[in-house]
Formats: structure tokens, C-alpha cells, sequence
């Protein structure tokens, strides 16, 4: 067998996108939801728009909006009280990767006992009740992916969960939910859309099916993210975007993701630095380092993204990789981990944990050239001199 590949059953991509959520309840067979929503999106309205179209098919709508950036146990914790008060089949989730995640632990954990640190990876957990994610930012791309993140509020682990009962049944990806996303969380979800298909078509578990939606959603990113950070109402720019990130859940959903998003989790549990940025801050000089061990694929990428000429060599396409990495990330204005205003001193105390816990999750195993303990704090050193 070459590869399994798992994705959504409806995927619905467009503007206007969400307002087929009743037709896809229907479809499904799903008639008692539970929304699951981020506090900012309800504040626009959103939430109330939703609930009186269910109503108007005769659907009420239950509701919890206590999501927070980077979910933990305690936040998920306190929106399975909601949803177990209850009697439902679904959870929708309208939001960021955050709501999506929360939404996912919380469909999964509403007939389980136990603490989610329980199903934590290696355990896979393989059903739930189903989800629909309707994402509003580019980036994490979890709506296409059987994969969810949490921090566990008692440890301060980072803890990766997956299993098909975290892949959402359907998606409804609409640009135009994305357009009010300020400058910073448009640049940090774009960068970590770039970095799960970049990781996916070097990583070890790159296959057929994933590579070209790679390519792909590489080509997209770097030619449309600049355009949606400066010009936040083009919605070329928007549907590229929201596009390219749900082809990056995918790609990484059926390849993995490899070392940067190995050494970026415990930067922003230890730190609280937001999910894309700190995958940003690492991406030009991990994916330096890992040129070695798949220089033609890296020079693959190069080409894709337009830093490489089709003549040029896969030396020097893999170079020009990384001057246009570096270029994007500056031209983002990424801070470094200083700039971001953590503590040297603090920095290098963390090292040697943060560079277990790299290893622990198991991402850097798929990196092209893997590296042991000592050459992951070489490269956070590295990473704080950048
Ligand atoms: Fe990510």
C-alpha cells in the first residue's frame, strides 16, 4: 500500500460558504447541534446569524463561546459542562483553529471519562460526535485535519491529540468570514499554513497524493499572503488564502509536519508566543539546517514558490529558498524571540526541556535530516542569534 488518505466527507469552499450549514446538517442527518464559537466572532454577529437560520429550519441552537487563544483543559473542560446539559449529535465550530480544536476535544470527550491527557498521542481516538468547523482565519487548517492541539492546564504540556474522531465530517471554508483578521494574526496563520505544506512535502511520510496540494498551497501562500496583510479587504487575496490553508491541513493531515512544528510547540507553551508566529520565527534557519537531507525537495519547493528558477540547480534553488524565506518572514515584520520580549536568561534555562519535548512529540522523526537532543538546542540557540 502507498499511502491512506484522510479528509472531510462535504467540503464546501467559497464565499457565502457558511450559509449552507443547514443544507449539510440535513444532508448528514444531523438535526441537534451545538455551536462552539469564539467570543469575537459572536461579537460581530455571527453567532445570532447562525442560530435564526437552524431556527427557521426548526433547529435550536445551543451555544458556547468560552474559547481561548491556544485551548486548554480547563476552557474545553468548561464547554463539555454546556454541551453535556444537553441531548446532541453535533458540534459546529465557527472560528480559529482555537474554536475548532476546543470544538473537537469537546466532541470527542462528551461520552468519554477520564482526562484528555488520557488520549494524548500515541492513543488515537477514533470516533465522537461529529463535527462541522467553519473556519474565519487562513492558517491552521484544522478543519481538514484529524489532529487537535491543547495545553493541559495542570502540567503546561502542550498535548497532541489525534484520531479520525477529531476530523471534522464537514467543512464550510469561507473567505469572507476572514477579512476582518487584523495584520498580525493574517501574517502568523499564513506563515503556519506555509510551514505545514513546506514540512509536508519534505517530511518522510510525503506521498503522491499530498505533494501537489503542497505545491500548491506553497504557490499560493507566498504569492497572496503579503497582498491580504496590506490589503486586508482584497478578496483575491482572501479566497487564495483560505484556500491555501485548508489545502495545508490536508497535506499535513496525510504527511505529517516535521521538525519546525516539533521545536514550535514547546516555544509557545513554555512562552505563550501565539501558534504561527512562533512556527514563523523558526522556519528560515530549521529549514537551513535541513536542507541536507532532501536538497531536491527543498529545491522542488523553491521553484513552486517562484524564489527558484526552473534552471537553476538544486543548490542553488535551495539557497534561494532560504534568502526568500528569510525575505517573507522580515517583509512580515516577524519579531525574533527577543523582539518578541522573552528573557534570554529564560530562554536558555528552558533548552534542554524544550528540546525533550520537541523529540517527545514525535514531528522531528519525520524531518528529512533528523536531529538528536544537542542539535535541537544548537538550533534554538541559533534561532535566538537570528
Ligand atoms: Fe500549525
Amino acid at each position: 500500500m502507498d499511502m491512506t488518505v484522510y479528509l472531510p466527507r462535504i467540503l464546501r469552499v467559497g464565499g457565502g460558504a457558511r450559509h449552507e450549514l443547514g443544507k449539510v446538517l440535513a444532508d448528514l442527518g444531523l438535526c441537534r447541534p451545538f455551536l462552539v464559537i469564539d467570543a469575537f466572532l459572536l461579537g460581530q454577529g455571527h453567532g445570532a446569524a447562525l442560530e435564526s437560520s437552524l431556527a427557521e429550519q426548526g433547529l435550536p441552537l445551543r451555544q458556547f463561546s468560552g474559547v481561548v487563544p491556544d485551548p486548554t483543559t480547563e476552557s474545553i473542560d468548561a464547554g463539555l459542562v454546556e454541551l453535556r446539559g444537553g441531548d446532541h449529535d453535533c458540534v459546529i465550530a465557527l472560528g480559529g483553529g482555537s474554536a475548532i480544536d476546543t470544538a473537537k476535544f469537546m466532541a470527542v470527550m462528551a461520552n468519554r471519562s477520564g482526562k484528555l491527557r488520557d488520549y494524548k498521542v500515541p492513543v488515537t481516538i477514533d470516533d465522537g460526535l461529529s463535527v462541522i468547523a467553519i473556519p474565519s482565519t487562513a492558517g491552521t487548517g484544522s478543519e481538514a485535519t484529524r489532529a487537535a492541539v491543547a495545553t493541559d492546564s495542570e502540567t503546561e504540556e502542550k498535548m497532541l491529540c489525534m484520531g479520525l474522531g477529531l476530523m471534522p465530517v464537514a467543512a464550510l471554508v469561507d473567505y469572507e468570514l476572514s477579512v476582518t483578521m487584523p495584520y498580525r494574526l493574517t501574517a502568523d496563520a499564513g506563515i503556519d499554513s506555509l510551514c505545514h505544506a513546506l514540512e509536508a512535502f519534505v517530511s518522510r511520510k510525503a506521498n503522491p497524493f499530498t505533494d501537489p496540494i503542497a505545491l500548491a498551497c506553497m504557490s499560493s501562500i507566498v504569492k497572496y499572503l503579503p497582498v491580504a496583510c496590506e490589503q486586508p479587504d482584497n478578496l483575491e487575496a482572501r479566497a487564495a488564502m483560505m484556500h491555501a490553508a485548508t489545502q495545508g491541513g490536508i497535506a499535513f493531515s496525510n504527511a505529517s509536519v516535521t521538525l519546525i512544528h516539533g521545536m514550535s510547540r514547546p516555544i509557545g507553551a513554555h512562552f505563550h508566543v501565539p501558534h504561527g508566529l512562533s512556527n514563523a520565527m523558526l522556519l528560515p534557519e530549521i529549514t537551513a539546517w535541513s536542507i541536507d537531507g532532501a536538497r531536491s525537495r527543498y529545491a522542488e519547493a523553491a521553484r513552486a514558490m517562484g524564489y527558484a528558477k526552473l534552471e537553476d540547480n538544486d543548490g542553488a534553488a535551495a539557497d534561494k529558498l532560504v534568502a526568500g524565506l528569510r525575505a517573507l518572514c522580515s517583509a512580515l515584520k516577524v519579531p525574533g524571540p527577543a523582539e518578541f520580549g522573552i528573557a534570554q536568561t529564560q530562554w536558555q534555562s528552558l533548552l534542554p526541556l524544550m528540546a525533550e519535548q520537541a523529540l517527545a512529540s514525535g514531528s522531528p522523526a519525520n524531518n528529512p535530516r533528523i536531529p538528536d537532543k544537542g542539535e535541537i538546542i544548537a538550533l534554538y540557540e541559533r534561532v535566538w542569534a537570528a
